[in-house]
């Protein structure tokens, strides 16, 4: 996403929510370097896209949309894999965001992609009535490499890998 595509941005956030991103939080986000894709559909339209900010060992999903007209035919769904890809491929331990309450279709969709409901941020929404709570929620992507030890030391990794039922010192999802 570049400041260039904001105009198509911004016409599906008006479309998408009750309470919209402004030009200058898309602006802030580039600004401050924050991972940030555009979908393209039919005719190099924006279809959607997403943006994210990766902290020391996670990445924090602040913005994912479909366009209104595209929605429900699995856009949203590949885009949250594309997410999940850039944290593997950053070596990213977790995946966290937070999503309304009320928008129970999001919600399905991040837990049937993994991700538990770990807490709730009470009134951290504007709403149309008053403020709305966020359940904040999260996805364990990777475990951290494991350390190079020799000897007893090696030893004592896989024993507690195996011990939390992990059989290997792998990466797991
Ligand atoms: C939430 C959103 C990103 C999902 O994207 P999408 O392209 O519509 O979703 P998909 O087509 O990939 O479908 C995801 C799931 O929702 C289901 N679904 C699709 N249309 C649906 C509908 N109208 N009602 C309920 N569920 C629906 C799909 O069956 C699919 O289920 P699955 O996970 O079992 O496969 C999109 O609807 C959106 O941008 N909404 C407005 C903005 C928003 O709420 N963003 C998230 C903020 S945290």
């Amino acid at each position: 996403m570049t400041v260039a595509d904001l105009g198509a941005v911004l016409a599906i956030e008006a479309q998408a929510y009750s309470h919209p991103w402004t030009h200058g939080n898309f602006v802030d986000s580039l600004a401050a370097g924050h991972l940030a894709e555009v979908l393209e559909g039919d005719g190099g339209r924006i279809a959607g896209y997403f943006v994210a900010m990766e902290g020391v060992d996670e990445l924090h999903l602040l913005n994912l949309t479909i366009a209104p007209a595209g929605q429900g035919s699995g856009l949203g769904s590949a885009l949250l894999e594309t997410v999940l890809a850039h944290a593997r491929s950053r070596g990213l331990a977790q995946v966290w965001l937070e999503v309304r309450a009320s928008n129970a279709r999001a919600r399905a969709l991040y837990a049937r992609r993994g991700f538990d409901e770990v807490g709730l941020r009470r009134g951290y929404y504007p709403g149309l009535r008053g403020r709305e709570d966020a359940v904040l929620m999260r996805r364990v992507v990777a475990a951290p490499p494991p350390a190079p030890t020799r000897g007893p030391a090696t030893a004592t990794v896989a024993a507690a890998a195996k011990a939390a039922g992990r059989g290997g010192t792998d990466g797991v999802e």
